[in-house]
């Protein structure tokens, strides 16, 4: 069963309180979910594995840490996950970019893949998914199915909000696939919408309506 961790760090939380606010214009929601995703991604390479080098330092040799091990792809779920990858990429500025497009049909709330470009080698790379919002998780679980389907081994999927109905999603149906959140909010509302949420993580990233 895949884990789901809780980025508690008061950075975050309080960031997240003013991308919540609806009072909080496209410029500085954009900002805010821009460091946000910076920090969570400080969070989410902890684990990274290391190896020891030895380094020519002015005074000495010394052994030292370096990031060994695969490296890394990124995958916004176009829209709203644009808005997370360039403070990812504040962090890993070397990780390959993927795009996945998924949209929610308004009636049925369920994903529909219009795009799809990742990286040549998909099966040496971590893949970290990004979204700000995993609502019913239908896109987020499509994402994943898109990035498996092309070779992706071994996926993590982060996000601002979550609600417990997408959280449930991934894990019924991707076991291995970890989920990182700032924010794990009370339902869904009846139009799919997370409560309390954010409001559309998309149109307050682009100002559309
Ligand atoms: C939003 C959001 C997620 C999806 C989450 O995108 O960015 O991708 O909804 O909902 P789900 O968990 O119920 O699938 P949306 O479909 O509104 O498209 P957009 O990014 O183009 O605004
Ligand atoms: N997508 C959003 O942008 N917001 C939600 O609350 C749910 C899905």
């Amino acid at each position: 069963m895949s884990k789901v961790y809780v980025f508690d760090h008061p950075l975050i939380q309080h960031k997240l309180t003013y991308i919540r606010d609806k009072n909080t214009g496209t410029k500085e929601f954009r900002e805010l979910v821009d460091e946000v995703a910076t920090l969570m991604a400080f969070e989410i390479t902890r684990e990274m594995p290391l190896e020891e080098i030895e380094v020519e330092t002015p005074v000495t040799t010394a052994k030292s840490k370096v990031l060994s091990g695969k490296k890394l792809a990124i995958v916004p779920i176009l829209r709203a996950g644009i808005g997370m990858v360039d403070g990812v990429l504040n962090l890993i500025p070397a990780a390959k970019v993927g795009h996945i497009g998924l949209y929610r049909d308004p009636e049925t709330l369920k994903p529909i893949e219009y795009y799809a470009k990742l990286p040549a080698d998909v099966e040496e790379r971590d893949f970290i998914i990004v979204d700000p919002m995993l609502a019913t998780g239908g896109s987020a679980v499509e994402a994943i199915n898109s990035l498996k389907k092309r070779g992706a081994k071994n996926i993590k999927f982060m996000c601002l909000i979550a609600a417990p109905e997408g959280v449930e999603a991934i894990q019924k149906v991707h076991g291995d696939v970890d989920i990182y959140i700032a924010a794990l909010d009370e339902k869904l509302n009846d139009h799919g919408y997370i409560v309390p949420g954010l409001g559309d993580a998309g149109d307050r990233l682009f100002g559309t309506k």
